[in-house]
């Protein structure tokens, strides 16, 4: 049986930074899980692992106008907050933050955060520009609305991960960011709220993505990155994909297109299209065992 926490609901900065204030008072250690709504069970992943590592849980849910670019999905992205609460109570967070457009951006809002260099300007940056200028500009006002002590991401956005654990080092912002793996579907597709997009059929093409991935990192693990970079593309317009928007083999870290300086982690990313529905999913350049 699942048993049900009372999961309380705040809609204003001050109604959060109450609640957030009282535990922290207490001594207890308060993660925040940021998402976009649409809960499934990859942010289950992430809840459970900041139930483990912290006192509290806060969940916020905003689909965030910033970091959709014009033409993107901002409009029919999903918004199922009674289904997304009962998501909530039954992984015994205590706190959603779901605040409104206006609490978020009110009138005359004005600024942006912006991370510089080419991790934001390369891969998902040159394809969505303003993109992470987005995510670092809610991500920043997330952290200093909430203050919490540590926040969690998972690794399906490995590059908003180094962006943001690039924000957290530059302004030292005085908490941890911890990262949870990417949960897949049997068939090893990354859960994404985007996957509902998907037809059966496209679903089929989409189960692909992540075998043509682990494909090219296996070939770029033993020595070959240029040729796992270069026959990439076509493998994944084979398997049924309507467009590519890049497949790269970069630093895992500074995202820089390999070759990379000796010694550094390689990362297999890219981003793929299925009709109007975007893909991306990622995996590690791991040395054979
Ligand atoms: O990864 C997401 O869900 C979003 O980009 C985030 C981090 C919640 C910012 O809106």
């Amino acid at each position: 049986m699942i048993s049900k926490v009372a999961t309380g609901v705040a809609r204003t900065v001050g109604a959060a930074r109450a609640r957030v204030t009282e535990w922290r008072s207490e001594r207890q250690r308060v993660a925040l899980v940021p998402t976009l709504g649409a809960l499934h069970d990859g942010h289950r992943a992430l809840i459970e692992h900041a139930r483990r590592q912290a006192d509290r849980v806060v969940v916020s849910v905003f689909v965030n106008p910033k970091q959709f670019g014009p033409g993107e999905d901002f409009g029919a992205y999903p918004r199922p907050e009674s289904e997304d609460l009962d998501l909530l109570r039954a992984s015994g967070v205590d706190l959603l933050f779901a605040p409104p457009l206006e609490v978020m951006y009110p009138d005359g809002f004005a600024t942006t955060v912006s991370v510089g260099g080419p991790l934001t300007t390369t891969l998902e940056g040159a394809h969505r520009p303003g993109h992470f200028d987005g995510v670092a500009t809610v991500v920043s006002k997330l952290f200093i609305q909430i203050a919490p002590d540590l926040a969690l991401f998972g690794e399906k956005d490995w590059q908003q991960l180094q962006v943001i654990k690039q924000l957290v080092r530059d302004l030292e912002l005085p908490l941890e960011i911890l990262t949870v793996p990417t949960v897949r579907d049997g068939e090893g597709l990354a859960l994404s709220s985007r996957n509902a997009y998907l037809t059966p059929e496209q679903l089929a093409i989409a189960r692909k993505l992540n075998r043509v991935l682990q494909d090219v990192a296996s070939k770029a693990a033993k020595g070959d990155v240029l040729g796992a970079r270069g026959n990439a593309s076509s493998q994944l317009r084979e398997a049924g994909f309507d467009s590519v928007d890049y497949v790269e083999i970069a630093d895992a870290e500074t995202m820089q297109p390999a070759p990379v300086a000796e010694g550094r982690a390689l990362r297999v990313l890219a981003a793929a299209r299925i009709g109007g529905t975007r893909l991306i999913d990622n995996f590690p350049v791991e040395p054979p065992t």
